[in-house]
């Protein structure tokens, strides 16, 4: 069976396509899971990919992942920036994280510079727009292959 990675969308993401072009570009969420999706069965996974605008949502599924993913990708979008229950979510969930961002976050204003998400995470990749969950899927097929030290 092929193992599964987790790919965990935050508040407004469901936006994607309209909210701020400029800045997040004009792709849709339901496009970047149909990229992400065959990124992931290139490399032989599956992507289970989600969204939420809530919270507590977002660190349900995280916990779930435990048992049910092999690895995490997460834009915790504004989440990132403020939660330290999705933070303590993912270093308990025993599995690999990257980070993924849509924008340069360290370009922005900077309240968006510091990440509670990166504490957690192997690798953060930003600033590539949609193709960044791409580039995030064929890091965590890497790591999968060869696990690094947390
Ligand atoms: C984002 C960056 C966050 O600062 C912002 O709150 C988002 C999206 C990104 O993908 O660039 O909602 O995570």
């Amino acid at each position: 069976m092929s193992q599964v990675i987790l790919i965990l969308n935050g508040p407004n993401l469901n936006l994607l396509g309209q909210r701020e072009p400029d800045i997040y570009g004009r792709t849709s969420l339901e496009d970047i899971r149909g990229l992400a999706t065959a990124r992931a069965e290139s490399h032989g996974l599956k992507a289970d990919f989600r969204q939420s605008n809530e919270e507590g949502e977002l660190v349900s599924w995280v916990q779930g992942a435990r048992s049910a993913a092999a690895g995490i990708v997460i834009n915790a979008a504004a989440y990132t920036h403020t939660s330290v229950a999705i933070l303590d979510a993912l270093l308990a969930c025993g599995v690999p994280v990257i980070e993924v961002h849509l924008s340069n976050i360290f370009k922005r204003e900077e309240f968006r510079h510091h990440s509670f998400v990166s504490r957690a995470a192997t690798g953060v990749i930003c600033g590539f727009g949609a193709q960044g969950y791409e580039l995030a899927v064929d890091a965590m097929a890497q790591l999968l292959k060869s696990p690094k030290p947390a």
